[in-house]
């Protein structure tokens, strides 16, 4: 058992070795990959999984905080990463203890997935050759979301030891710190002391001069010699304790953050975090935190009876998923990272709708909610968006922070400093209909047609109107189209008539209008509101249908031309596969411009079919999966889930279980080999729904009413998992092919 190599304290806390993900070698090569593996969320911050003592190399600790954006030099608003406050530094005769220091033994670092804590243990030898034991424990409160604890212990095994400490606040951070192009630093220190506990530190972001306030103390048995040691941006408190041979010392470092998003005295607020925090100690917040975590799993677990690993992995992957969103926020969402490392500025995509939203909207329908709320509060801004790119409607930007604006950059900037022009904010529009998409699915699922009422409809029509405007007629083919667009490959672009970006417009259409309808019977006085509101008429109604019903769309019939001219391109296709069973481009197809060549980046077609699955015959949709999966990359993390659970409802059983596995294991196995940058959200949120809607074949029938048609692969007995539906907990047992649906206890 993993626990019983922690001391007493540490194994108490920690759950069975099925929950917990280890880390069993250290090893510098990996250091940042088990750093996004090993981030924290608390729902309202993020703390990276740096180690503790601070001495490990190459790091990127990075703490974020929902809704904390800053653009300064870099290209967009992203997440900005503050100070760090996760470090307690350790010196035994003016040396640094830690990962890097000689003669590491017995490393372990485990993430106790049950129970939200970090947990690490290691030897190491001072410069006399006397081994220290350091253990440590860290979590981010879920009971008290603006507070962070660490517990260090310190074990001298071979003589008496004196250790010298520092509580810090790391202000010396920034955003891509190792990558000299992009580094940007995104607050201003306003000060740097004393706390009426510990120490304290408050800054300003530097575009809107938000504040965020942090402070940390520490407490243990046998503290001395304190003194506040500021030293350049870096808050310090020092600390002496002395240890017997064989004795632990044990200290808790408590840490609280706010920002002028939530308080206007974010030093007072931070005071009385720290004051509640240290009252209630270290033992009680621990406890009050696992129980918080035991509520969430109440809901969320998804337990795979005959595949531990597969168990693991999805246990790994729903902890992070359910940690991340701010459960009393809704003016603020998900990254495409989580908050788990700083690649996509912690923008919401279209990742959040199609990908990470059915899960909590089955799950946790009042995050779903505010995940849904904050499209609503950026509709005036999807607005301007439309207008300012010559449409009308609203027209949401692929990359969306706080303001609701176009946060995806025109430019990139290459290592050599070649500079390219970017196109997908100019070009990838289906972000909107996702959106819609997401609302919609949001409001069938769980009932809540209030939504419809505050915003939704509103936003289902601006929507609609948006992709009629973005039609334009072609007296040639004597139907509508949309020309200059880019589908969800974007290894096309731009391109005229994706077949995807079509066709959901077209859905977005009918839907908007259908819902109106709908409200026209139910609440009539307020359909005619919105409608008045929006200067919506019965003519631009009539406009938009005509141009639904004459938009142009491929033959569907065989193999869908994904764009206009996709099947022109000389044809390849992929017969080789990596070591990671990733797909390899094709020799005919390397150094070619992606135009001119028909791999894709991910799935197109095969999306269409996850999201409209009654829309095409089964026949075609096999014809379809066959040709564009023998085309397909995988080079977006987005892909194999959505192969899976369109395979899986294909009856393509072994072919879906290799993307299932693709999916699933993308962190645990860094398949896609950028994991240093974050965690993959939407492949965490599709392999949810590939196991759920897929496998387990939970879907809405015509009625809207609950059903399933399950299919479990073979070597997996039993599923379990548990959904909210319409207000009542639920437990959904598959076994034998067979649901069976329960009051949740
Ligand atoms: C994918 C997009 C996705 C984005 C963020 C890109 O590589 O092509 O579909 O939205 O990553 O995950």
């Amino acid at each position: 058992m993993l626990r019983n190599t922690f001391n007493n304290e540490i194994a108490s806390l920690l759950a069975e070795d099925n929950w917990l993900l280890a880390q069993e070698e250290y090893d510098r090569q990996e250091n940042l990959n088990w750093e996004s593996r090993f981030g924290l969320v608390s729902g309202y911050m993020s703390s990276r999984g740096s180690e503790i003592c601070a001495t490990s190399r190459p790091t990127l600790p990075a703490t974020y905080i929902h809704g904390i954006f800053d653009r300064s030099e870099a290209f967009m608003r992203e997440l900005a990463n503050m100070p760090d406050w996760a470090k307690l530094k350790v010196y035994v005769n003016r040396q640094p203890i830690g990962v890097e220091t000689e003669g590491l033994e017995d490393y372990l670092r485990a993430l106790d997935m049950k129970n939200g804590l970090l947990a690490s243990h290691y030897t190491v030898s001072d410069a006399s050759g006397a081994r220290i034991r350091v253990e440590s424990l860290k979590l981010l409160s879920r009971a008290h979301p603006q507070c962070g604890l660490i517990r260090l212990y310190l074990t001298p095994l071979d003589g008496d030891a004196h250790f010298e400490l520092e509580n810090l606040i790391d202000g010396t951070v920034a955003n891509f710190i190792d990558y000299p192009r992009f580094r940007t630093r995104h607050f201003e220190i306003t000060e740097n002391g004393k706390g009426k506990l510990g120490v304290y530190m408050e800054c300003h972001t530097r575009d809107f001069k938000t504040p965020v306030g942090i402070g940390a103390c520490v407490e243990g048995e046998g503290i001395s010699s304190r003194a506040i040691k500021p030293y350049g941006e870096v808050a310090c408190e020092f600390f002496d304790l002395h240890a017997k041979k064989g004795q632990t010392v044990r200290v808790d470092k408590f840490a609280a953050i706010a920002t002028g998003r939530d308080t206007d005295g974010v030093k007072w607020r931070v005071t009385r975090l720290l004051e509640e925090v240290t009252t209630r100690g270290a033992d009680a917040e621990i406890k009050m935190h696992i129980d918080k975590y035991q509520e969430l799993w109440r809901m969320a677990d998804l337990e795979i009876e005959g595949d531990d690993k597969m168990q693991k992995a999805m246990r790994f992957n729903i902890f992070h998923l359910m940690s991340t969103p701010n459960p009393y926020d809704d003016r603020v969402n998900i990254g495409p990272k989580l908050m788990h490392g700083e690649e996509y500025g912690g923008h919401a995509y279209w990742d959040t709708e199609l990908f990470c939203l059915p899960f909590f909207t089955w799950v946790f329908p009042k995050i779903a909610r505010n995940l849904v709320n904050y499209r609503g509060h950026l509709l005036d801004a999807a607005r301007r968006n439309a207008r300012d790119n010559g449409y009308l409607g609203a027209k949401y930007p692929w990359e969306s922070a706080d303001t609701g604006d176009e946060e995806c950059p025109s430019w990139s900037v290459e290592y050599d400093g070649t500079c390219t022009r970017c196109y997908v904010a100019d070009y990838e529009h289906h972000v909107t209909s996702a959106v819609a998409f997401g609302l919609v699915d949001y409001v069938r699922v769980t009932g809540d047609r209030s939504l419809f009422e505050e915003f939704g409809l509103e936003l289902l029509l601006e929507t609609a109107r948006f992709w009629s405007s973005r039609m334009v007629w072609s007296d040639k083919k004597q139907a509508y189209e949309i020309l200059q667009v880019t589908g969800p490959d974007e290894w096309h672009e731009p391109v005229d008539n994706n077949y995807y970006t079509n066709r959901m417009a077209v859905w977005n259409i009918h839907t908007a209008v259908d819902e109106l309808k709908a409200m026209q019977k139910s609440r009539p006085d307020l359909a005619a509101a919105i409608c008045q509101k929006i200067a919506l008429t019965d003519d631009e109604i009539n406009l938009w249908l005509d141009r639904a019903a004459k938009i142009y769309l491929p033959d569907t019939t065989g193999v869908i031309e994904q764009f206009e001219g996709y099947f022109d391109i000389p044809d390849a296709v992929i017969t080789q596969w990596d070591d990671k069973a990733m797909p390899i481009m094709p020799e005919s197809c390397v150094g070619k411009e992606r135009k001119d060549h028909p791999i894709l980046k991910q799935a197109d077609v095969v999306m269409l079919m996850k999201l409209l699955p009654d829309e095409l015959s089964l026949e075609v949709q096999r014809l379809n999966y066959d040709y564009y999966e023998k085309r397909t990359l995988h080079r977006s993390s987005l892909s194999p889930s959505a192969h899976a659970q369109v395979g899986v409802q294909l009856g393509l059983d072994e072919r879906a279980y290799q993307y299932l596995e693709r999916s699933s294991y993308v962190d645990i196995d860094n398949n896609q080999r950028n994991l240093r940058e974050g965690l993959h959200a939407a492949s965490i949120g599709g392999t949810w729904q590939a196991i759920v809607m897929g496998y387990c074949g939970m879907h809405l029938d015509k009625e809207g009413e609950l059903a399933f048609s399950p299919k479990l692969p073979e070597q997996w007995s039993k599923v379990r998992f548990r959904i909210n539906w319409r207000g009542k907990d639920k437990l959904v047992t598959i076994e034998d092919n067979k649901a069976t649906v329960s009051d949740l206890a």
